[in-house]
């Protein structure tokens, strides 16, 4: 017989601490091409937690999304699940993740809590990655 594991609830602690991270990441954005500074943090299912930046290229294609960033740290350092993604942009609404980094988070966090922070914690938004990628494509089925 096979067991799931349920999920931890993610306390109010963990949510402000991926907030810090994330906040402090996007001070290491390398943006010089779009001007846009974003930061994120991916809470990993060991606990732990990873931030990312987004780094821009001259060849602009090349350029990687803070999302993606912090989840591929997280997977170098052995995790195999994302738990939640925290998003942060210096905007007067909360940005959300591409569709390219939905489809990321959709790979290793199918029931992650994506949440979309601002300077303004009133303008954070939360949401089920599954209600910004519904119907999602994998292999994995
Ligand atoms: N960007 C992110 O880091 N995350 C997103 O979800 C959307 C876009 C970055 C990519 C690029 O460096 C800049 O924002 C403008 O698109």
């Amino acid at each position: 017989m096979t067991h799931s594991v349920p999920a931890m609830p993610i306390t109010d602690a963990t949510l402000s601490e991926m907030r810090r991270l994330a906040r402090e990441a996007a001070k290491h954005a390398y943006a010089p091409y779009s001007g846009f500074l974003v930061g994120a943090a991916a809470l990993g299912g060991s606990g732990r937690m990873y931030a990312g930046a987004n780094v821009e290229n001259a060849s602009y294609g090349l350029s990687m999304c803070a999302e993606r960033s912090a989840i591929f740290r997280a997977l170098a350092d052995g995790e195999h699940r994302i738990q939640a993604l925290c998003l942060y942009t210096a905007t007067p609404a909360a940005s959300t993740p591409c569709g390219a980094c939905r489809q990321v988070i959709q790979e290793f966090g199918p029931d992650a809590l994506v949440v979309c922070c601002t300077d303004d914690d009133d303008r954070e938004r939360r949401y089920a990655l599954r209600e910004l990628l519904p119907d999602p494509f994998g292999l994995r089925k």
